[in-house]
């Protein structure tokens, strides 16, 4: 079994409930994972994915090996019948192959290119992984998707849902920096297959693949979008139709005290890091209404459900 986007997770409700479990038990499966190792590669920078994962694989017992693979690994070549006579040491087909020789679970950060998107759509590393490696594989970011995230963000949803039929908001914030799409995309998904009224709020521009995001109403009116919201969720994302750029990075969609104040008391949720003041206010990120941290605690029981399923596959 792999776990590469949400599209793996069999019973969504089940899974939540299990890692509420597992979080007041953390230690329950100390033994499910017992002489078995888990290799954690990284492409790109961490700290939560890197930290939680850990974690989750230390409750259940296992062992974690990391390499930072973006500056310690060899540069690895993706291309079939490359003659390999440039920059690129090592095939993916021999790295994928003799990893799974040391690890029972390899996880992989890679993120998005952003210059290329044919080639970002492919998830060209992660798929490579998946195809050469011999044993399960974890998405913990890769150009299309943050599937761990998506499932730490479900687990902190129903842990702080209302009484009444939800509505979220997944709102676009300005960054100075180009970033990537696979923290919206896998929020979307995940909220498609959720109990909730669900808009998407953004500049015109910044509109999400199409075919993630399907029928989900997009509200240009930032405002108009919160009013009677029960959680914000915001994220930056360059943009897609033209591909990695950023167009605008209009400081009056911040969020702010004033624009929470027209919610329903929403809950303010960020997979971080989060910039502050340039995405939120301090006056939000500090208030009541944040739950930032345990959004972020959360990912060590996403991860932890995950790997349980993987070795009890
Ligand atoms: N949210 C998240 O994935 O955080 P890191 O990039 O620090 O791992």
């Amino acid at each position: 079994m792999n776990y590469l986007s949400i599209k793996d997770i069999d019973d969504l409700s089940g899974w939540v409930q299990e890692a509420i479990a597992l979080k007041k038990d953390p230690l329950k499966y100390q033994d499910l994972g017992k002489n078995k190792t888990i290799g954690l590669l990284f492409f790109n920078n961490s700290l939560r994915t890197r930290l939680s994962t850990q974690k989750a694989a230390l409750n259940l017992g296992m062992d974690p090996i990391v390499m930072n693979f973006g500056s310690e690994g060899w540069a690895l070549e993706l291309e079939d019948g490359t003659v390999m006579d440039q920059g690129k040491s090592e095939h993916i087909k021999e790295a994928a192959q003799v990893i799974s020789q040391f690890c029972d679970v390899i996880a992989i950060r890679a993120f998005a290119s952003l210059t290329d998107k044919e080639k970002d759509l492919k998830e060209e590393i992660l798929s490579a992984f998946a195809r050469y490696a011999t044993v399960p594989v974890v998405n913990m970011e890769s150009s299309v998707g943050h599937p761990l995230q998506a499932l730490a963000d479900a687990i902190t949803m129903e842990e702080n849902k209302p009484a009444h039929r939800p509505k979220v908001v997944l709102s676009w914030a300005p960054h100075p920096k180009a970033l990537p799409h696979a923290v919206a995309n896998s929020f979307i998904e995940m909220m498609q297959r959720q109990e909730a009224d669900f808009v998407i709020t953004h500049p015109e521009g910044y509109e999400l693949d199409p075919d993630v995001v399907k029928d989900t109403p997009v509200e240009y009116d930032q405002e108009l979008a919160f009013e009677n919201a029960d959680f914000i969720y915001t994220k930056n994302w360059s943009s897609f139709n033209d591909y990695g750029k950023v167009i605008s990075q209009d400081k009056n969609w911040m969020i702010t005290g004033d624009k929470m104040a027209k919610t329903n008391q929403a809950k303010f949720m960020h997979c971080l890091p989060v910039r502050r003041n340039v995405v939120v206010a301090d006056e939000v990120l500090d208030s009541d209404q944040s739950i930032v941290i345990e959004q972020a605690n959360n990912r060590t029981y996403s991860a932890q459900i995950v790997l349980k399923k993987i070795l009890e596959a």
